[in-house]
């Protein structure tokens, strides 16, 4: 099995009523940690990397850790480019070996995102890879670009059927009210998304694989745990799972989800030097924070996206 596109897996995810997940990897341990699960659960998996996690473990690292995993799992395995701030870093990834790059013109005028995103899907489609685009802008922090929480805006379905017709995408991420990082919602405040318009651009767009970033649920017991052993994250909300899996039920193919494994991984690396203060071997912590991540996606897979057993 080599890595595979995500064509298959939005068809299959559409029809069945689930969604793949798609994760963050800056690392080893986080990649054998997320296909440890999929591997255990047969499920299908997106692999993505972001810039930042480019610059941080190295393009080279990133893809042959990657093939490593494909080889060792036997899994359907995509590679993705998480947030493409450009033409000439999807290009790269393509040319590198991603079988999947998201172009993120969202923060464009409408008319620069429709240009640079069909730019990218002509070449990438060229090769063999699939694009993701963006309408409507995520609160939060995305690599080095922040967009304050009110700064957002929704997707405004009357755009879609003209942005995928003229891009040519093969799945497009949509704003309904999720946001990146472990802040999503401000204390008090009662999440909500706007299902009102994931309803209607799947109305306008039968068939047609959508994307929800910022998905993490910031799962309390990590959080529970890292304010336990010295963190301070008391306002840390996520989506409830409950809303997730309707929107993996309606058009929702891909779900993606870096901020939980982020806090698993770290919830636990406090844990155990908090409890083993002589440590000082990295694989004495890193193997528990490895569990953690795969127990996180384990959950993922059975308890939200509802893709066990579609590898
Ligand atoms: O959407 C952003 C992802 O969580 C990746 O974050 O750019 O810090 O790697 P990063
Ligand atoms: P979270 O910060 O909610 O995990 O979102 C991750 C994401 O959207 C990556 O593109
Ligand atoms: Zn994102």
């Amino acid at each position: 099995m080599a890595l595979v596109t995500t064509t298959k897996m939005f068809k299959d995810a559409y029809e069945g009523g689930y969604a793949i997940g798609a994760f963050n990897v800056n690392n080893m341990e986080i990649i054998q940690g997320i296909v440890g699960a999929a591997k255990k659960l047969s499920a299908p998996v997106i692999l993505q990397c972001s810039k930042g996690a480019r610059d941080y473990a190295g393009l080279t690292y990133v893809t042959k850790m990657v093939d490593a995993a494909v080889e060792d799992t036997g899994l359907p395995i995509a590679l993705h480019l998480d947030h493409g701030p450009d033409f000439e870093t999807c290009k790269q990834c393509i040319d590198g070996g991603f079988t999947s790059v998201m172009i993120d013109g969202s923060s464009l005028p409408y008319e620069e995102n429709i240009a640079v995103t069909s730019k990218v899907v002509e070449y990438a489609h060229a090769h063999g890879v699939v694009v993701e685009g963006e309408l409507g802008t995520l609160a939060g922090v995305e690599d080095d670009v922040v967009v304050e929480s009110g700064n957002e805006s929704y997707t405004k379905p009357e755009q879609v059927e003209d942005f995928v017709k003229r891009t040519g995408v093969d799945s497009l991420a949509i704003a309904i009210g999720t946001s990146h990082g472990a802040y999503k919602f401000k204390p008090g405040q009662k999440p909500q998304l706007r299902f009102d318009i994931l309803e209607e651009v799947g109305r306008l767009l039968p068939g047609f694989p959508i994307v929800l970033h910022g998905a993490s649920s910031v799962m309390p017991e990590y959080v529970k745990m890292i304010n336990e052993f010295g963190g301070e994250m008391p306002d840390a909300i996520g989506i409830p799972e409950d809303m997730l899996r309707q929107a993996a039920s309606m058009a929702v193919c891909k779900i993606n989800v870096d901020s939980d494994l982020r806090l698993a991984l770290t919830a636990s690396i406090r844990k155990h030097l908090a409890e083993n203060p002589s440590h000082f071997d990295p694989r004495q912590y890193l193997k528990p924070a490895r569990a953690a991540i795969q127990e996180v996606v384990e959950h993922k897979i059975t308890e939200v996206l509802g893709c066990a057993g579609k590898a």
